[in-house]
């Protein structure tokens, strides 16, 4: 700018109404009554805001309107005179402060306050080149591309993605190689141009998921477990956020971890060979995340008998106790999960994902809403050497 208006200094503009200026009330389209629309105040008074700042500004500046906050009080037949001042009350760096006011022949017809900022033009134009040219490459929504990955075997077929937990001589246990394809597809869910609309997790074989991968564990340092369990943790956190519909259809062993990643899914549909069990304790260790998931389907109650006492429910329990949606016999666990599909993807989208993230919202439990507390205590026993020991015992086939 080349020099900055005083405060407080004003700028007038006077018109006579014009046609193009006016507005058309009343129902007699061949006898409208005209006055001066709202629209109009407003352009003049913000012309008689610019016309200050006109002076002040180098070659290549402009003020452009930044907000305009106005009260119309009076009509302005068509032919009148309006006469727009504009004052400046306040300076702020390259923003303009005015205070408006407006009269005709008979007397007030509006006041109000705007704030115009100085903007160098060229700036300015490449703004408006973005925001008028077409969208450029990096802008176009571009769909993501379906993971390929072996330890979760996964698809997307007519927005149905199946991710089947895929290491079935292990019962699924869930190891570094399954966190990390797990990982990939919820980046891939999470995406905002998926075309998922519903999500189907299952087990091959004859587990939905024996837990964390033990054998695994037991070769890695303290550090190197506590940090995948993090990441676990955040799996289930991240499942469970999913806008989508989830369904878990579970057949066989699903204790430990394979339970959270069960319960961060919306419906659970076991088959009557499921048994659930959070046998963390007697390795040595707790619940090392989303216990809080646990909690909010059995209550207190349920989830001490699991994790402390160490129970293990079959799937009529678990349909008892509210840990599961669904019991269905064995042959039926497919058709059962077909049809679970078919019945939310006639829901619509946008209310399910709404009703889904009140419902996460509500409440003490979420799914992963304590993740940091429950790591921290799986660190501790992760440490400490009972938890070698409870590997052991595992491993030698003495705790099972
Ligand atoms: C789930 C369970 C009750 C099923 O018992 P089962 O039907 O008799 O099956 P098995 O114990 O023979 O398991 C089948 C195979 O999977 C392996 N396996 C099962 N759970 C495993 C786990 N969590 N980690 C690594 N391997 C596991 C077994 O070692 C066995 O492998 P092998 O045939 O090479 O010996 C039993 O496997 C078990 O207690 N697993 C551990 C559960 C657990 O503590 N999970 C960790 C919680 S974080």
């Amino acid at each position: 700018m080349k020099s900055i208006p005083s405060v407080p200094s004003e700028a007038r503009r006077r018109i006579e109404v014009r046609p193009d200026q006016t507005i058309a009330l009343g129902p007699r389209a061949d006898a409208p009554v005209e006055v001066f629309s709202t629209p109009s105040l407003i352009l003049l008074l913000e012309l008689a805001a610019k016309d200050l700042l006109a002076p002040h500004l180098e070659a290549e500046e402009d003020s452009v309107g930044v907000s305009v906050e106005i009260t119309h009080t009076a009509p302005t037949p068509r032919g009148g005179w309006v006469e727009a001042t504009a004052r400046l009350v306040a300076v702020q760096g390259r923003q303009f402060d005015f205070e408006l006011l407006a009269f005709d022949a008979a007397g007030e017809i509006g006041n109000g306050r705007h704030r115009r900022a100085v903007v160098s033009l060229s700036k300015f134009e490449d703004a408006l080149a973005k925001r008028t040219s077409p969208r450029t490459e990096g802008l176009t929504p571009t769909l993501p591309a379906v993971p390929a990955t072996v330890a979760v075997r996964g698809g997307v077929e007519a927005g149905v993605a199946r991710l089947v937990l895929n290491r079935p001589g292990s019962l699924n246990a869930m190891d570094r190689s399954m966190t990390g394809d797990l990982e990939a597809w919820l980046a891939y869910l999470e995406h905002p141009t998926c075309p998922v609309r519903v999500v189907v997790l299952s087990g091959e074989g004859r587990a939905f998921c024996a837990g964390e991968d033990i054998k695994e564990n037991a070769a890695l340092d303290a550090d190197a477990s506590i940090a995948l369990a993090g990441r676990r943790g955040q799996v289930c956190r991240r499942l469970a956020a999913l806008p989508h519909p989830v369904i878990a259809q579970v057949q066989g062993p699903c204790f430990g971890g394979g339970l959270m990643l069960a319960l961060a899914a919306d419906l659970l549909v076991a088959s009557h060979s499921a048994t659930f069990g959070l046998p963390e304790v007697k390795l040595g260790w707790p619940p090392a995340y989303t216990l809080d998931a646990v909690v909010a389907r059995v209550g207190r109650l349920g989830a001490r008998r699991l994790a402390l006492q160490g129970e293990t429910w079959t799937a009529a329990q678990a349909l008892e106790l509210g840990l599961v949606d669904r019991a269905v016999a064995e042959n039926q666990l497919p058709s059962e999960g077909a049809r679970a599909v078919n019945d939310v993807l006639r829901l619509p989208a946008l209310a399910f994902a709404e009703t889904k993230r009140l419902l996460a919202d509500l409440g003490p439990a979420g799914v992963g809403g304590d993740l940091g507390r429950t790591l921290d205590a799986y660190a501790r026993c992760r440490r400490h050497p009972d938890a070698a020991a409870g590997m052991r015992a595992f491993l030698e086939g003495r705790n099972r």
